[in-house]
């Protein structure tokens, strides 16, 4: 359904910051943009080159009046950015800290936000059980996944503390420190309480490490244990990591809203993508909440360069990130008409997209056409 002429005028013009970036980013983004018109959102957008081929053909990671103008906008929205595997004139980590991470540090985008739902019709990776319609794979029902990963986004190891002595010699060290902030951890905590508050199930689960990290661990603990006091009606658990990862494969219905520092979050959201339908489904917003600037939202997957230009990638997961988008710019009633169209896609036999898990049988359509039928529905 699309949206009448009055209401389109209702709605804000908000600019976003395209970044294709790599390999299947730029596809991937297409099929978002796509979407995001369909579902009526005017955006005024402005595409920049960055990432692996920048690099190689500039020198250039993110100049810094790119940085300043990125400020300006409403949002970014990010496909992939990465080198080919293997290729070896993009140094390891260049991209990461030099483009991604410094956007996360830059713009202050503090909550990494990253929810798992397996609608019916997606497979999970949990084992090669039968697929029925019901969404049962593996004696796993998809619905139980349905969950929230709340990753703090500027600290922990990420933050860079850390360095080499005697580099190159025998005796050579090398440190590398997780950074915790009172500040950092508070704000990541309250978000994922405030969420947990706002869902049906208000519950959330601190996942740590206490009985190793004591220190980093003991900040994390004492700070959710404190602004639970001001949500008594949410429900708190504490999972370690290692068993959180043992759960999340056998139990995932135990999760609604998991709270974790950065590197936690990060491998845990991996590992959540492939319980939940895969990594070609899964989204993220990487939210500055006090809007100080804008949030960047892209899908957790990477340029996949193996797949670029045959069709085969997966446009959902940057479909379902513009969909977080668009619940950050204040087009609620949009986010939530596309989040129920690649539902209601996943449920139908053409939907079941080949690293989905597919019922039917039924070959990959195509990222355009996968994009296309999201569009349609809207
Ligand atoms: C992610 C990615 C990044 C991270 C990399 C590319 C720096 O894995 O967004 O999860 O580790 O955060
Ligand atoms: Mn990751």
């Amino acid at each position: 359904m699309s949206r009448t002429g009055e209401q389109v005028s209702q709605s804000r013009r908000h600019r976003v910051a395209v970044v294709g970036g790599d390999g299947i980013g730029p596809e991937v983004i297409a099929e978002a943009l796509k979407v995001v018109a369909a579902a009526g959102v005017v955006i005024e957008e402005k595409q920049y080159e960055l990432g692996a081929a920048h690099y190689l053909r500039t020198g250039e990671v993110l100049p810094e009046h790119v940085l300043e103008e990125l400020r300006g906008f409403d949002a970014i929205l990010l496909g992939a950015v990465g080198p080919e595997v293997g290729r070896t004139d993009v140094p390891s980590g260049l991209l990461e800290r030099g483009l991604l991470l410094r956007l996360r540090f830059e713009l202050d985008l503090y909550v990494n936000l990253r929810p798992f739902v397996s609608t019916p019709g997606t497979r999970t990776a949990l084992g090669t059980g039968p697929v029925d319609g019901t969404g049962l794979v593996a004696g796993i029902p998809a619905s139980d996944c349905n969950f929230v990963i709340v990753r703090e986004n500027t600290e922990g190891a990420y933050a860079g503390e850390g360095g080499f002595l005697r580099k190159g010699t025998p005796a050579e060290v090398a440190t590398q420190g997780s950074v915790n902030t009172r500040n950092g951890v508070e704000r990541c905590v309250r978000y994922a309480f405030e969420l947990a508050s706002r869902r049906p199930r208000h519950h959330l689960t601190l996942v740590h490490k206490t009985n190793v990290l004591t220190f980093a661990g003991d900040l994390w603990q004492r700070t959710v244990d404190e602004i639970a006091t001001d949500y008594l009606g949410v429900e708190r658990d504490y999972n370690h990591v290692d068993a959180a990862c043992i759960y999340m494969v056998e139990q995932p219905a135990r999760y609604d809203v998991i709270v974790t520092d950065n590197l936690f979050g990060d491998i845990l959201s991996d590992l959540a993508g492939a319980v939940s339908g895969g990594i070609g489904f899964a989204a993220s917003a990487n939210l500055n909440p006090a809007r100080t600037g804008p949030s960047l939202f892209e899908p957790v997957h990477g340029a996949a360069h193996d797949i670029a230009g045959t069709g085969k990638a997966n446009p959902l997961a940057a479909i379902r990130s513009a969909a977080l988008m668009l619940e950050h710019l204040g087009e609620t009633d949009a986010a939530e008409r596309v989040t129920k169209a690649v539902s209601a896609y996943l449920a139908e036999p053409a939907g079941n997209t080949e690293n989905a898990g597919n019922a039917a049988g039924t070959p990959f359509p195509s990222t355009v056409a996968v994009g296309d039928a999201i569009a349609e529905r809207l």
